[in-house]
């Protein structure tokens, strides 16, 4: 096979940039490791922020986030008694659309076919191949069991923490990291949520968080141990645990339903740099994982794919590679600011085992500055709703 752009991986980050480069008449084919079901099962975040939503809608593929989305002019802290609402309409002018990084996927994936967007699901043994020449090339063996090649351009590693790309260039970058001393247990169910908008709880078992993925369907997690074994958490506990966590207001209006689905995820910052080395650039959670505090893994990956794709179609349109030389640059800072973000939310909102009592007084008196201050609030609301590209 001979194409433009190779592109390893077809999560969010893969099928956003393969729409994106289809959109401008640009040649790619994407291999993924996984089949299309598997891909879609993975349940995670669900806050896009206005430049994610942005994007969709310049692919044309946002009909059913526009009318299924909910949009939330607002979302809590609380400290396990009082609720501190951040009014991101009032404090910054915008708001973020609350709908599932699973139908965002399903919507992405629905529609390859119709605009050429050639997927090849089920592969194996994927490596990347002359990355440092003019022509990199990718070779896999398919479902079907045939040795594949894929000469190209550019290859995209859109492939996760866990994939190849960022190996394939592993000797020459630097790898940042920050492993929490805890996880996020999940629930998934088919009750209606009991706030309008989203609770971040500090509460003195741990951190839990109320959030949704539409008027009938609940998202909600607690902080737990890394050790948890997830069978000691029957839902009725897990019910009990969040409803003393999320406050008495949110526990009154809290439904209980069996679980859809229900897993511990573990918490990282990681950073890796350059995002880009030769014709292979990094994109997505292959170069970067915050934790979920903030929901910005997917609205980084989202990001990326901007400046990844501008940077591609400005090489195919008028040959010029400046773009290109400039993307980890231009990614990485906006990628640094929201690590900053995720990582001081996650350390504000969260009881780590290792802290004293001054640590705890330094949460309290910073919930308490928040609960006071609007310019503290803006500060929040103006990197929730995702800063500038
Ligand atoms: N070859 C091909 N595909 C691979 C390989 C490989 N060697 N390794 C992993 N993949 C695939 C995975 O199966 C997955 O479908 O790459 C895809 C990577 O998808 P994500 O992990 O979702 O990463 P990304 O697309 O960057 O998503 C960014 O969405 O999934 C969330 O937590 C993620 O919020 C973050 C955002
Ligand atoms: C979710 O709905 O899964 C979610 C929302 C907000 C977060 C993290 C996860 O910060």
């Amino acid at each position: 096979m001979k194409t433009k752009v190779a592109i390893v991986g077809a999560g969010p980050a893969g099928l956003l940039l393969g729409h994106r480069l289809r959109a401008e008449g640009i040649d790619v084919v994407v291999v993924e490791r996984a089949s299309a079901d598997y891909v879609l099962g993975r349940i995670r975040a669900g806050v896009l922020e206005k430049t994610t939503v942005d994007l969709v809608e310049q692919v044309g593929l946002d009909a059913r986030l526009k009318s299924e989305g909910l949009l939330h002019a607002g979302f809590n802290l609380s400290d396990g008694d009082r609720l501190i609402r951040i009014d991101l309409q009032d404090l910054v002018g915008q708001q973020v659309t609350v709908y599932g990084q699973t139908e965002l996927t399903r919507d992405l994936m629905d529609a390859a076919p119709e605009r050429g967007l050639e997927i090849h699901y089920e592969a194996s043994d994927v490596a990347i191949h002359d990355h440092h020449t003019d022509r990199p090339y990718v070779t896999f063996v398919s479902a079907e069991g045939r040795e594949e090649r894929i000469d190209a351009e550019f290859v995209c590693g859109c492939d996760g923490f866990h994939g190849v790309s960022r190996k394939a260039m592993a000797a020459a970058g630097r790898s940042y990291e920050r492993v929490y001393p805890f996880g996020w247990l999940g629930i998934l169910s088919d009750v209606p949520p009991c706030n309008e908008e989203l609770i971040y709880s500090n509460h003195a078992n741990g951190f839990a968080l109320a959030s949704m993925r539409s008027t009938t369907r609940s998202r909600y997690y607690i902080q737990v141990p890394v050790t948890e074994d997830i069978n000691d958490w029957p839902d009725e506990r897990l019910w009990d645990e969040l409803a003393l966590r999320l406050g008495p207001g949110a526990a009154a209006n809290m439904q209980r339903g069996p679980a859809i689905e229900k897993s511990i995820a573990p918490l990282r910052s990681f950073v890796f740099e350059p995002m880009r080395e030769g014709r292979l650039l990094l994109v997505g959670d292959s170069a970067h994982i915050v934790p979920p505090t903030g929901a910005k893994g997917l609205n980084l990956a989202a990001s990326d794919v901007h400046y990844a794709s501008t940077a591609l179609i400005a090489y195919f349109r008028k040959g010029d590679s400046d773009a290109v030389d400039e993307y980890s640059r231009k990614a990485l800072a906006r990628v640094w600011k929201s690590e900053r973000f995720s990582w001081s939310l996650t350390n504000l909102m969260h009881r780590f085992p290792e802290d004293s009592a001054f640590e705890r007084e330094m949460q309290r008196a910073e919930l308490d500055y928040i609960a006071s201050s609007r310019a503290a609030q803006t500060t929040i609301a103006e990197n929730y709703v995702g800063l500038p590209l």
